[in-house]
Parts: structure tokens; C-alpha cells; sequence
């Protein structure tokens, strides 16, 4: 079946899935977008209030975050695939204001959406998969204690039946929005992968579009 195909029967599958688990019309999910040929897998935590209206991953700050990062070391998210580890967005009620805010997703919510993100790079077959954040690296990585701030930057090599790959942790572009001393540390991170993208030859070297 060609990717594409496979691509929409996850996402058909994964909507049947949590209707069924958490009620008709209750969630409205989030699939991955971008090009699925790539050889480069971003992976976020979970759609935020934008993302859920537009049904598109990364468009709110946190994604306008992320390109501008994307921008400075040359790369170009229509060339990636960009997708999420949880498929719809975690909310919590305001008890008084009954109003909707993000909240991190529960293991549960991770566990339920995991086999759809693994069918999905499984599909794309990525080379190097970019975690961004604790969620996507623990819900990938075979050691659930590993943790961003030790691991970042550096990659971790992942064989699975279907497919092998590498993880590339980087921490998520949200926290650098609450972190402004993270800023250098990811602009460095970035500047690691974009070697580490180039020595594979899976970008070109000193390329701004590949
Ligand atoms: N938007 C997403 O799609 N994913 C995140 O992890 C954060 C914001």
C-alpha cells in the first residue's frame, strides 16, 4: 500500500479508536501532515486549542515557535513530517469559568495513541525521528526513566521489527517560551542536527532547501 493510503487508514483507524474509547463527538483528532516521504519525523506532545480547530499539527505559537527554530538552521517543515504522540488535546475545565485549557496528557491518553504513532513512522519509515519534549522521547525511547535534560542532542538508536531509526531529542519549542535560557541551548541542539542531518547526507551540506 503506498504511504499515503497507509497514512489515512491510521488516521481513519485512530478516529474510529477514540471514539469508541472516548465517546462519540467528544475528541476531535489531530493527525500527522507534511511530506511523507521524508526521511525527518518531528513529534510533539499533543494538538493544543489552534491545532484542534484547524485539525493541523504544530500552527499555534508553539508551531510558529518551531519554524522560526526550523528556519535558523535551514530546514523547512513542508519538507518534514510533522505529527504528535497523543492525537487529540488534553483539556481541563475551568470548575467556574467552564472554560478549556491545555494540560499535560495523563500515560493513558500516551498509551492509547502510541500504536497509531508507531504505525505512522512504521508508514514514513524516517530515518531520524525529532522528539520534542519529555512525551514523545519516554513514549519512544526503551527507557521510560530517560529524560530531556540529559539526553538532548544526542542520538539514540532505535530498532524495531519493521523499521530502524535514530531519535533525536530536542526540548519542545514551548519551553523555550517559558525557559528563555533554554533559547541558546536548543539553537545549539539545532545546530547538532543539522550536522548530524548533513554527515547522513539526508540534507545537503551548507543547503538552506533540500
Ligand atoms: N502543538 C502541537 O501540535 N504539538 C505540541 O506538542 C504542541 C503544540
Amino acid at each position: 500500500m503506498k504511504c499515503s493510503d497507509q497514512l489515512e487508514k491510521i488516521a481513519a483507524d485512530c478516529s474510529s479508536f477514540l471514539e469508541e474509547r472516548y465517546g462519540k463527538g467528544t475528541i476531535t483528532p489531530v493527525m500527522g501532515e507534511g511530506d511523507p516521504g521524508s526521511r525527518i519525523m518531528m513529534v510533539g506532545e499533543a494538538p493544543g486549542a489552534e491545532e484542534t480547530r484547524l485539525r493541523r499539527p504544530f500552527v499555534g505559537k508553539a508551531g510558529r515557535n518551531l519554524d522560526e527554530f526550523l528556519e535558523t538552521v535551514g530546514l523547512d517543515r513542508k519538507d518534514l513530517y510533522i505529527t504528535n504522540t497523543v492525537k487529540f488535546r488534553p483539556v481541563k475545565i475551568h470548575e467556574r469559568t467552564g472554560s478549556l485549557s491545555n494540560r499535560p496528557p495523563t500515560k493513558k491518553e500516551v498509551n492509547d495513541c502510541l500504536p497509531f504513532l508507531k504505525r505512522e513512522i512504521e508508514a514514513v519509515k524516517p530515518l531520524v525521528v525529532v522528539t520534542l519534549g519529555n512525551t514523545p522521547l519516554q513514549a519512544l525511547a526503551d527507557d521510560k526513566k530517560t529524560v530531556i535534560g540529559s539526553v538532548h542532542g544526542i542520538e539514540i538508536p532505535v530498532i524495531w521489527p519493521q523499521v530502524s531509526f535514530c531519535l533525536f531529542p530536542l526540548y519542545h519549542p514551548a519551553s523555550i517560551i517559558y525557559n528563555r535560557s533554554l533559547g541558546e541551548i536548543y539553537l545549539q541542539d539545532l545546530a547538532k542536527l543539522r550536522m548530524y542531518l548533513e554527515e547522513r547526507e539526508i540534507i545537503m551540506s551548507g543547503s538552506t532547501n533540500y
